[in-house]
C-alpha cells in the first residue's frame, strides 16, 4: 500500500532531519479492542531517542517505548488494522492517511500544525491528578506541608488511579452540563473530594457531586470540610442508599459499598437512567451465605479460599449481566494492583443505545446460577420487585 509506505518513509525522513513532532492514530476500527487512540512522541532515554506510544483505552492509558528499528512494525500493526486515520506532524508539513471502510487509503498533505518541537526529556514529572491541595491535608492524606503521610501513600495512589479511570470514562461519555454525580457509601469522602477537586478545579467542568453516607459523623465531617475548601457544589447527605430519592444521576459511583449496598446503588443507577455506573464491589457475602448447607459438586469449591473467590466472581459477573439487561455495556477490570488492596476490582456500566440481546443475557445468568447453585442474586430480587 503506497500511502502507508509513504507514511513510513516520511516518518524516517522527519526523524533523520529532526523535524518529527508527533503521530496520532485515531478513528478506531472494530478490531481496536477498546483502544481509542494512540499518541506517539519522541523522547530521550539514556541519551537514546525512543518513540513513546501512549495507548489510550476507555479506562486507562498504557505507555510502551520502541526504538527506531521497532517503530515501523508497530505502526504497521496499528494503521488500517486498528485505526482508520494516521497523522504525522512534522515541522515542515502534516501528512495524514485515511482509510475507507473497504480499506482504500487517501493521503492528504497539510501545512505544519507546529513550529516547535515538544521537549524530548523523559523525565518530565508525571502530573498527579490529585493535586496536593488543602482537602488532602484536611482528610489526613497529607501533612500540613502537603507531604503525603507514609501510611496514606497507598490511598493517595488509589485516588490518582481512580481519577485516571474516571477521566477516561467521562471523556468517552456524552453528558450534558452540569453533570450530576452521586457517590454512594462515600465514607470519609477521600475519592469524592478528589473527584470534585479534579473535575472542578483542574478540568474546569460544571459538576454537582453528592455523597450519600449513612454515618452521621462522617457526613458532618465531610460537609464541614467541603465548606472549608470552598467546594460549593459538593454536598453530603446522611441517608441510606436504599432510601436515597434523587432521580437526577448522570454518573453513579459506589466504591467499596458493603456487600449488597453495591446492588442497591446499581439499582438506583438503573432507576435514574444513569449514563455511567462505576463501582468497586466489596465483601461479597450474599451468594456465599445463600449457598451455605447446599452440597455443590464442584471441585472449585473444595478449598475455602477459592470458594470465596469463585463467589466474588459469580456475584460480579451476574451483576454485569443484569446491567447488560438494562442496556449497559460492561467492563470488569483491576483498577489498582493487588499489593495495595484486595478490593481492587472495578465494574463499569456504560449506557448504550446499541441493541443487547436480552434473551441471551438471561440464558447466561440462568446457566451460571444453575451451575453454582444460586437461587437468586440480590440485584435480581430488587430489580424484579419494580416489574
Ligand atoms: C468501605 S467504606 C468506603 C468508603 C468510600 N467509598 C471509599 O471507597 O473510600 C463503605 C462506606 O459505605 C457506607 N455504607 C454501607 N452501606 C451503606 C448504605 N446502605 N447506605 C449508605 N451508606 C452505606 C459505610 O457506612 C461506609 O462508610
Amino acid at each position: 500500500m503506497n500511502e502507508l509506505k509513504l507514511f513510513i518513509e516520511k516518518l524516517n525522513e522527519s526523524f533523520a532531519n529532526e523535524s518529527f513532532v508527533k503521530i496520532t492514530l485515531s478513528k478506531p476500527t472494530s478490531k481496536s479492542d477498546g483502544l481509542m487512540n494512540v499518541y506517539i512522541r519522541l523522547i530521550t532515554i539514556k541519551n537514546q531517542p525512543v518513540f513513546s506510544f501512549t495507548y489510550h483505552y476507555q479506562t486507562n492509558d498504557q505507555v510502551k517505548n520502541y526504538t527506531f528499528d521497532e517503530v515501523r512494525n508497530e505502526l504497521l500493526e496499528l494503521i488500517n488494522k486498528k485505526f482508520k486515520t494516521a497523522r504525522l506532524f512534522t515541522l515542515e508539513y502534516d501528512y495524514a492517511i485515511q482509510f475507507s471502510k473497504k480499506g482504500k487509503a487517501t493521503a492528504i498533505n497539510f501545512p505544519p500544525s507546529f513550529d516547535k518541537k515538544p521537549p524530548e526529556s523523559h523525565d518530565i514529572p508525571k502530573k498527579k491528578r490529585a493535586e496536593l491541595g488543602k482537602y488532602l491535608s484536611l482528610l489526613g492524606v497529607t501533612d500540613e506541608k502537603g507531604t503525603v503521610i507514609p501510611k496514606m501513600a497507598d490511598k493517595f495512589k488509589q485516588i490518582n488511579k481512580y481519577l485516571e479511570i474516571i477521566e477516561s470514562l467521562l471523556k468517552n461519555t456524552i453528558l450534558s452540563s452540569p453533570i450530576h454525580i452521586v457517590d454512594m457509601g462515600s465514607g470519609k469522602g477521600y475519592l469524592t473530594f478528589a473527584l470534585y477537586d479534579f473535575l472542578v478545579n483542574q478540568k474546569k467542568m460544571d459538576v454537582r457531586i453528592k455523597g450519600i453516607e449513612q454515618r452521621k459523623e462522617l457526613v458532618d465531617f465531610c460537609n464541614k470540610t467541603a465548606t472549608t475548601c470552598g467546594f460549593n457544589n459538593l454536598v453530603f447527605e446522611q441517608n441510606t442508599i436504599q432510601k436515597f430519592g434523587d432521580s437526577k444521576i448522570d454518573v453513579l459511583i459506589a466504591l467499596h459499598a458493603c456487600d449488597t449496598a453495591t446492588d442497591d446503588a446499581i439499582f438506583k443507577g438503573f432507576s435514574a437512567n444513569a449514563k455511567l455506573i462505576i463501582c468497586a464491589p466489596c465483601c461479597h457475602k450474599q451468594l456465599r451465605q445463600e449457598s451455605k448447607g447446599k452440597p455443590i459438586e464442584n471441585p472449585l469449591f473444595k478449598h475455602g479460599i477459592f470458594k470465596e473467590r469463585q463467589y466474588e466472581m459469580i456475584t460480579d459477573t451476574i451483576r454485569a449481566l443484569i446491567m447488560e439487561k438494562h442496556n449497559y455495556q460492561t467492563k470488569i477490570f483491576e483498577f489498582i494492583s493487588n499489593e495495595h488492596t484486595r478490593k481492587n476490582v472495578m465494574l463499569v456500566g456504560i449506557k448504550t443505545k446499541e441493541k443487547i440481546e436480552k434473551k441471551d443475557v438471561q440464558t447466561n445468568i440462568d446457566s451460571l446460577k444453575e451451575a453454582y447453585g444460586v437461587e437468586k442474586h440480590y440485584l435480581e430480587t430488587i430489580t424484579d420487585k419494580t416489574k
